[in-house]
């Protein structure tokens, strides 16, 4: 190291201590709890992991869906002013621009459960109670005719769900899952 390399690295180390001192001085900041980590941590895994309780029929899906999210996807979910959510459209051409729909493309039925409940309806994210989203779900996934029009959704039912486009995924990196 030179004597001005030197120097810097030195006014480095003694701003970053002082600046941590000065943190802890004013007592900025508040450790994060477990209870806050868990209402953060909402990620369900294609496995299933971390679903919640609760459980849901497309019967009740379809009450939710006609006053929550018909405006917007049409009704029956088979298209609107936004995304349609039932058809059996095939996945058709290669290119980025094939049209995908949740019964051609998407691989686990418990991306759908984390999607909806993280990202639906557009104008209140989170405003659905987890009992409520497995109602949605249940009633898209029977509406597509991918479950039984009657099957309770559930943690331990849902991720058994066998969506139709699943085996046509290659894994880049299978070695890393
Ligand atoms: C105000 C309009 C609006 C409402 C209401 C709404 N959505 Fe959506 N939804 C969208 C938009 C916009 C997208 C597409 C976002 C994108 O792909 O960038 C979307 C996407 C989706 C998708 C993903 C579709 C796909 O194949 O990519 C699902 C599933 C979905 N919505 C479910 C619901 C459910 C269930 C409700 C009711 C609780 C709901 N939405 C209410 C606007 C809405």
């Amino acid at each position: 190291m030179s004597t001005s390399e030197r120097v810097v690295f030195s006014l480095a180390v003694l701003l970053l201590g002082s600046s941590l001192a000065l943190a802890e001085d004013r007592k900025l900041g508040t450790p994060i709890t477990e209870a806050d980590i868990k209402a953060l941590n909402i990620t369900i895994l294609p496995d299933g992991t971390n679903l919640p309780a609760g459980k849901g029929t497309a019967a009740e899906g379809a009450k939710i869906f006609a006053e929550k999210c018909m405006a917007c996807h049409g009704e029956g979910g088979k298209g609107g002013p936004f995304a349609t959510l039932v058809s059996d459209a095939p996945l058709k051409g290669n290119g980025i621009e094939a049209p995908k729909t949740i019964k051609n493309f998407w691989a686990n039925a418990t991306t759908v459960y984390d999607y909806i409940r993280r990202a639906m309806p557009w104008p209140g994210p989170r405003t659905l109670s987890d009992e409520e989203v497995y109602s949605l779900v249940a009633y898209i996934l029977a509406s597509n005719k991918i479950i039984d029009a009657d099957a309770e959704m559930n943690a331990q039912t849902l991720p058994k769900v066998k969506m139709p486009n699943r085996d046509n995924f290659i894994i880049r990196f299978p070695d890393k899952i």
